[in-house]
């Protein structure tokens, strides 16, 4: 039996997208190893929403390129968004790259692998649209008791600095009944907590509907018997609309965290962006969020050193971060990508003020964090067990409805058990608690 080892680089959506890999290529007979050294098949998926994410891929498929030698043919298989955007360029790049797929056609892959495998020339598909939605592929989840549920693929945002909705393509969402039955199956074989992904997923199911269902999907999962936490990302400011955030407050299940995104502060700034609101929608939001689900905590992403920034405009970044008070925010420094419409804008920003503001923006988050934190000390919380802790092995970890990651010493008490907490302790990015 051919071997495979699989490894995913990026997003959530990503993650979800290899435990197809993985369905599709156990379903075709492949059988999976943990270290490369072992398989036959290397796969890797990829990201290429940032420069550095590139260079990281880059790094890792070049120190395994010595696997490859005259006793044994290893296929090394570059996937996902770096392989749709880059296409055959990948030969270019990787020379010891056999084969290149892209986003669209997981459905595809054993039959791209026997034909590398048979082949002495190199091998490469892309699709340009979907050709199995991830609902028809079989899945084999990383967890029993956590899920990634995707609820759409693509995006028809058009942020100018993201390079998402050319190598994603466009907005389709997967049908309510479906994603019903795939939780319900879920559930039934153990599991706890779902994520439901999508690039946005506060858009969901316009394609079908001609406005957004995804109120009413996730009432309808709220009813989904024995299942207990239901997570959701990402949702985008422009399409976070009452019926959302009144499902979220009503239903039990569905658990008190948005992560909002809010890129930037300077109105200029977003925009340019394209983002589609202002730094006032986005705090009536925050109000409209914290008025009906007042321990609904929230996340972000920003990005600094787009092109056009100024001090001032960066300076309006710091001010919503210091308004909003986010429990968690993902700092990225602008990384120009090619095709996207900002990578032409006037005025890009020198690296030494992009790492200069980053500093800055993080150092204040981090400040904002830590304050939070601390003020969770001596608080109770239900906890949803995921885990050894990382960084001490006597430890477990889980995380709150809000998505505080909390660690607790404990030896009796299994993954996907929920237990009651009392934080202890105040960590710079977790909490340290002891069980009730
Ligand atoms: N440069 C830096 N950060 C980016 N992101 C998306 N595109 C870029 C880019 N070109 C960030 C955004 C997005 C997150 C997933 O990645 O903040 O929300
Ligand atoms: Fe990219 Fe914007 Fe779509 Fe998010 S919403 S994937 S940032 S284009």
């Amino acid at each position: 039996m051919k071997k495979f080892f699989l490894k995913t680089f990026g997003c959530q959506m990503n993650k979800s997208d290899s435990e197809r890999i993985a369905g599709v290529l156990l379903h075709a007979g492949l059988d999976p190893v943990p270290e490369p050294q072992q398989a036959d098949v290397l796969i890797f998926n990829t990201c290429c929403v940032r420069k550095h994410a590139e260079d990281r891929l880059l790094g890792n498929v070049n120190s395994l390129k010595r696997l490859k030698n005259k006793k044994r043919k290893v296929i090394i298989a570059i996937g996902g968004c770096f392989a749709q955007k880059q296409k055959e360029e990948v030969f270019t790049l990787m020379p010891h790259v056999d084969l290149v797929f892209g986003t669209h056609n997981i459905s595809h892959l054993p039959r791209l692998i026997s034909a590398a495998q048979k082949n002495s020339h190199k091998v490469c598909e892309i699709l340009e649209s979907c050709d199995a939605l991830p609902h028809k592929l079989p899945v084999k989840r990383d967890s029993k008791f956590f899920g990634w549920v995707p609820v759409s693929i693509g995006c028809n945002n058009f942020c100018s600095y993201c390079v998402v909705p050319y190598v994603r393509g466009r907005e389709v969402s997967l049908p309510l009944e479906q994603i019903k039955v795939d939780v319900g199956k879920f559930v039934s074989h153990g599991g706890k907590e779902i994520t439901l992904l999508g690039q946005n997923v506060n858009s969901y199911g316009r394609d079908f509907y001609g406005e957004s269902r995804f109120d009413q999907l996730l009432k309808e999962l709220g009813s989904v018997e024995g299942l207990e936490r239901i997570r959701f990302t990402t949702s985008h400011p422009k399409d976070l609309n009452d019926r959302i955030i009144d499902a979220i407050s009503i239903q039990s299940k569905i658990c008190e965290h948005v992560h909002l995104p809010i890129q930037a502060g300077s109105d200029r700034v977003l925009k340019l962006m394209n983002r589609g609101y202002s730094g006032s929608d986005y705090l009536q939001i925050v109000e409209k969020i914290r008025e009906k689900i007042p321990e609904c905590s929230l996340s972000t992403d920003i990005m600094v050193g787009f092109p056009g920034e100024r001090e001032e405009d960066f300076e309006r970044t710091l001010d919503m971060v210091d308004e909003v008070r986010f429990e968690q925010a993902f700092t990225f420094i602008y990384s120009p990508r090619e095709g996207t419409p900002a990578l032409n804008l006037p005025d890009q920003v020198p690296e030494a003020s992009k790492k200069e503001r980053f500093l800055r923006l993080v150092e204040l988050q981090d400040k904002i964090t830590w304050e939070i934190n601390k003020s969770l000390v001596g608080r109770r919380f239900k906890v949803l067990t995921e885990g050894i802790a990382k960084k001490d092995k006597q430890m477990l970890f889980g995380r709150t409805r809000t998505g505080k990651v909390v660690n607790f010493p404990a030896s009796d008490i299994s993954i996907g058990t929920t237990v009651e907490v009392r934080i202890v302790k105040a960590l710079k990015k977790s909490l340290l608690g002891e069980v009730c």
